[in-house]
């Protein structure tokens, strides 16, 4: 795949793995993509996973035909993209690595070496050129780890973004819809990071960017308005969209019939709603629509004198991704002593401008019709 003239794909797709990264499902595989610029001199941008030395390495032998790289860029040690940089310098032995002194510290913890007579340290503002083309590189600390560069290609305006802008998904699955494999990735694996994502943001407003090369999914070059306003949208955890997740753990359905009965009471005003019961679904596409909406009602059962097991787990979830700006509703059962909503708002309780909901229900067992009046209630709230 060209890039650009002087840019080509070398990058592999995984329909082989389970989990990315040890727990995300990922139904559409994944890719691990990797660039090679054709210059004066070679330059790679990054290896690919583990599993998939073989085939990179054959990728970058047939478009390389029969010239040699010069340099690899490595913008990122996370070993989906690391893996095989021992094996790229073993076939390559006049190529140097190129990446940041953190890069370098953690190649010695994985590899054993850090390749000092073959290496080019790069930091923000460092730059490299190999004829037509000069890089500029940008260090993006926790964007997604600390060691993390990323590269202006001054000359094409094509910007390698390591893991930003990526998605989860092989590229040779189609998929029209970018955000929502796109969200559930970034929130997932940087939701935290907002903050250190909008730095990146300010470090790189004044370039002129017409493609994005990211290491993973598909390279963006049109619309890029598109992209770059959801990134600021999600990394300021701001509403992406007006709506309600009601979000419920149940034993026995008494729990499920509150919160579908607060769905439908919702719907009926008019808002849009996603009902999701927490041990039935995956979890990072509850953490996404959690972050994408801005209104968010829990019904729970209480559990061992606490709240529900999976419960608590999505708002841990929620909580290390530094969950704010949001409001949140309440809904607890328990036979004879409900716990769950004490326990709830314990867990949320350092969360940033989270509001709480007024208006609380408190079931025994199952709905009288003092509850669900107090949910039509609650849906009035909520639809405000
Ligand atoms: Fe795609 Fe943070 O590795």
């Amino acid at each position: 795949m060209k890039i650009t003239s002087d840019i080509k794909y070398v990058g592999v797709n995984d329909h082989d793995i389970d989990l990315f990264e040890g727990q995300y499902f990922v139904p559409n595989g994944m890719s691990y993509n990797s660039y090679v610029v054709f210059d004066d001199k070679i330059t790679v941008f990054d290896s690919v996973d583990a599993h998939f030395g073989k085939e990179w390495l054959h990728n970058l032998q047939v478009a390389l035909d029969g010239r040699t790289p010069d340099y690899l860029v490595v913008q990122h040690m996370e070993p989906d993209h690391s893996a095989n940089i021992v094996a790229f310098m073993r076939e390559y032995t006049s190529a140097s690595v190129v990446s940041s002194q953190k890069a370098f510290c953690m190649m010695k913890n994985y590899f054993g070496e850090e390749f000092e007579d073959r290496r080019v340290v790069v930091g923000d503002g460092s730059t490299l050129s190999t004829g037509r083309h000069e890089f500029q590189f940008v260090t993006a600390p926790m964007v997604h780890w600390p060691e993390v560069i990323m590269t202006y290609d001054k000359t094409d305006k094509v910007f390698f973004s390591a893991d930003a802008f990526g998605k989860f998904g092989a590229l040779d699955v189609e998929d029209d819809d970018w955000s929502c494999e796109a969200r559930r990735y970034y929130f997932g694996i940087v939701g935290k990071y907002g903050m250190q994502v909008q730095a990146l943001f300010k470090k790189i407003a004044g370039l002129d960017v017409k493609t994005i090369c990211p290491l993973h999914g598909p390279v963006l070059s049109n619309n890029l308005g598109y992209y770059l306003n959801l990134y600021n949208v999600w990394s300021s955890y701001q509403v992406e969209s007006e709506g309600v997740v009601v979000a419920y753990t149940s034993i026995y359905g008494h729990t499920k019939a509150a919160a579908e009965l607060l769905a439908s009471e919702l719907e009926k005003r008019g808002v849009e709603v996603v009902l999701t019961d927490l041990v039935r679904s995956d979890w990072a596409e509850n953490v996404e629509d959690a972050f994408r909406y801005g209104k968010l009602a829990l019904a729970s059962t209480t559990y061992n004198g606490e709240v529900f097991p999976q419960m608590k787990e999505f708002l841990l979830h929620l909580v290390l991704r530094n969950y704010q700006n949001r409001k949140v509703a309440f809904i607890e059962n328990g036979s004879w002593a409900p716990m769950a909503t004490k326990v709830m708002k314990g867990v949320l309780e350092g969360c940033k401008n989270l509001s709480f909901a007024q208006t609380e229900v408190k079931i025994f067992s199952a709905m009288s019709e003092e509850n669900k009046a107090q949910i039509a209630l609650l849906a009035d709230e909520l639809a405000k």
